[in-house]
């Protein structure tokens, strides 16, 4: 007799769901280059596979459910990542890692189990039925969901430094660029005085990570902010003009940084070497996630909030800061239409969402790419971390990194709420992350 299945309560529904993405995101890879490294700064491929079912079992286990221990050794191998600090790599090799039959099984069973004690949870209705935000125990489910769900992300920008032949392509969609349409005219809007809220109040009932809580009012004078993310084909003239070159644009950290690992462009434009050869300007191209494309003019430029500083200030302008953004943003439908949740590999152009548009007019804020801020990445007024993951935030409250805000084609759509706060370091090119400028 068949009988269909009792539905899942809703978060559990969201755990198994960001599964699916992380395990079709590991799919793209060819096996046999699981044990690589495509960004030095961080862990081969395989740590992740097994990071995302460790960090579930150890976040649930005796907080929520229990989960006897079945390897203690990898619950701890897995248990984090590791933060990409200037010049220090990681140097173990692919022989230091279990097999991926180990680690699979590992996997297979850690879900299992969970799955197991979360389906008795909720017949037990121990997991709030009306409330998939409050309690406890919803936040644990939260938590482990968006941690999936962040690294879906950080792993696709991972994956996109991997070799294309190492990669399957079978979930590769069509790029479609319009080259002849060229940059995007450069306009800028006016937002007048007035204030912004950061982060939101503990008892909103919100879920929220510990830095998104605590509010912040900022009073701001009146300031000019890009209406479009600044295009590919604005940032060549950047570097056309000798932005590379020319030490004044650049902070003397970043200016190092640059010369020390000899940086001439993004991350992943290539000028064609043919032409190099000959002498000429090369033409550039863009490496998308399965492809090699001539570069699209009309996407956003993705960089290093280093290289974003410079051509800033080439154009007699800054980065905003993180709430002249997000005041820039009010009014903004952000999960309305717009480039996020997965829905392509690659950017689209900066204007293709108009209606993604903020009540001062400023376009495309939420998804096709994140935005590098001038503010250093910080607690808010009344910080407390989770007491089950007290580093995740205040690790780094270390004058080191940035805020970025918005979101990108992998951000899912459950993080570009308002509050919401990335950051990384300003030498760390790989993210889907672009800029708009300000001027006063
Ligand atoms: C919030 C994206 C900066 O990947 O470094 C994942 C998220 N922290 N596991 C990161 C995170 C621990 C974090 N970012
Ligand atoms: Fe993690």
């Amino acid at each position: 007799m068949n009988r269909d299945p009792a539905p899942h309560h809703p978060l559990v529904q969201r755990l198994i769901d960001a599964r699916h993405v992380t395990d079709a995101l590991f799919s793209i890879v060819k096996p046999e280059f699981l044990y690589d490294r495509p960004i030095r700064e961080r862990h081969r491929i395989v740590f992740y596979i097994g990071h995302l079912e460790a960090f579930d079992r150890n976040l649930l286990d005796q907080r929520l459910c229990d989960l006897p221990a079945f390897d203690p050794h990898l619950d701890q191998l897995f248990a984090f990542g590791i933060d990409p600090v200037d010049g220090g790599f990681p140097t173990d090799q692919p022989g230091d890692w279990p097999s991926l039959d180990v680690v699979r099984g590992y996997g297979v069973r850690a879900r299992e189990q969970i799955d197991r004690a979360l389906g008795a949870l909720s017949d037990s209705a121990r997991i709030g039925h009306d409330s998939t935000q409050g309690g406890a125990a919803e936040q644990l489910l939260n938590v482990a969901i968006e941690h999936r769900l962040m690294h879906a992300e950080t792993l696709a920008y991972m994956l996109h430094q991997l070799p294309l032949a190492q990669k399957i392509a079978d979930l590769r969609e069509p790029v479609t660029t319009r080259v002849e349409r060229g940059a995007i005219n450069a306009s800028m809007v006016r937002v007048p005085a007035g204030s912004t809220v950061l982060g939101m109040a503990r008892e909103s009932g919100r879920f929220g990570w510990d830095n998104e809580f605590g509010e912040l009012r900022v009073d701001m004078p009146a300031f000019e902010i890009d209406r479009h993310m600044v295009t590919n084909g604005a940032f060549r003239q950047f570097i056309e003009a000798g932005g590379y070159r020319e030490p004044k644009w650049w902070s003397d950290k970043d200016w190092a940084w640059k010369e020390a690992e000899q940086i001439e462009h993004p991350a992943s434009w290539s000028q064609r070497s043919e032409d190099r050869e000959r002498g000429k300007d090369g033409a550039w191209t863009l490496r998308t996630m399965f492809d090699e494309v001539p570069l699209p003019l009309d996407w956003p430029v993705y960089v290093s909030h280093a290289e974003a500083s410079a051509y800033a200030r080439w154009a007699g302008k800054t980065l905003p800061t993180e709430a002249q953004w997000q005041r820039a943003a009010c009014g903004a439908p952000h999960a309305a239409s717009g480039n996020f949740d997965f829905r392509s590999w690659d950017p689209q152009p900066v204007d293709a969402y108009p209606d993604n548009v903020s009540a001062f007019g400023v376009e495309g804020q939420f998804g096709n790419g994140w935005e590098w801020t001038s503010t250093i990445f910080d607690a808010l007024p009344g910080f407390e971390a989770f007491p089950f993951y007290p580093g995740y935030s205040a690790n780094f409250f270390d004058g080191q990194h940035y805020v970025l805000k918005g979101g990108s084609a992998r951000t899912a759509r459950c993080m570009l709420r308002p509050a919401f706060r990335n950051w990384f370091q300003p030498h760390y090119q790989y993210v889907y992350a672009g800029f708009r400028c300000v001027r006063p």
